[in-house]
């Protein structure tokens, strides 16, 4: 009866509970912000914020000389990111779309954000493929995502997914992401970290960098 499905294409993805609280509930400034600082280090060109949420990432684009777009699909969560651009000052062209169905031209975008998302996707393998396509050659994919665990921690994530994802709009505990992502022959590994934060049964977090090949594009 807790199992979780993934939200259909023509289903409304719409948690109002979550996207009241999550700002609340997750003492973001504490735990991720020299990660989202890494995110968005250097930045150039357009920069897409894939599944953008209440907008975490928009103070720390604020300010930097990008073409700023994100994409969320959520429409509680989508308000607030509205909101929090606002407040921060930070230009950006906040869409309503799927990260599995990015509205974007291929090879069309220098860098694609991805924190704490690929856990709530719905279709992670074709979200991938997406960012692949509307990336540049020479682009970077550059995340922040937590991930399955292993050991004791492990069989923990299995046992409280059915109710954390339920809790937690949608989000799994037992992604292999960061395996998805460095297995892709679209990318190549420049940077990875775990990173010592976090909190049990979130946990633990990877950071890092992929580049865009340049070779095999849009086969
Ligand atoms: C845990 S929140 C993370 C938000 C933000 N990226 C951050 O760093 O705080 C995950 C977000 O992904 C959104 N989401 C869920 N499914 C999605 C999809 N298929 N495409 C794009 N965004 C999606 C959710 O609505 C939610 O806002």
């Amino acid at each position: 009866m807790l199992d979780w499905s993934p939200p259909q294409e023509s289903e409304e993805i719409s948690h109002p509970f979550v996207a009241a609280v999550y700002d609340t509930v997750v003492p973001d400034r504490l735990l991720f912000r020299p990660h989202r600082r890494y995110l968005t280090a250097d930045l150039s060109g357009r920069v897409l914020d894939v599944g953008a949420g209440t907008g975490a990432n928009f103070p720390y684009l604020a300010g930097a000389d990008v073409a700023s777009h994100a994409i969320e699909t959520d429409p509680h969560m989508r308000r607030q990111a509205a909101e929090k651009a606002r407040e921060v000052g930070c230009d950006v062209t906040l869409r309503d779309a799927r990260a599995e169905s990015l509205p974007y031209d291929d090879d069309s975008v220098d860098v694609v954000l991805a924190s704490l998302v690929f856990c709530t996707i719905a279709d992670p393998d074709r979200a991938l493929e997406e960012v692949a396509r509307v990336l540049r050659p020479g682009g970077e994919l550059r995340f922040l995502e937590h991930i399955r665990a292993d050991g004791w921690r492990e069989r923990g994530q299995e046992l409280l997914n059915p109710l954390w994802s339920r809790a937690a709009g949608g989000c799994q505990l037992t992604r292999d992401t960061v395996e998805r992502f460095v297995c892709h022959d679209a990318f190549a590994v420049e940077d990875l970290e775990r990173v010592g934060v976090g909190i049990f049964p979130a946990t633990p977090i990877v950071r890092g960098t992929l580049r865009r090949r340049h070779e095999g594009l849009h086969s």
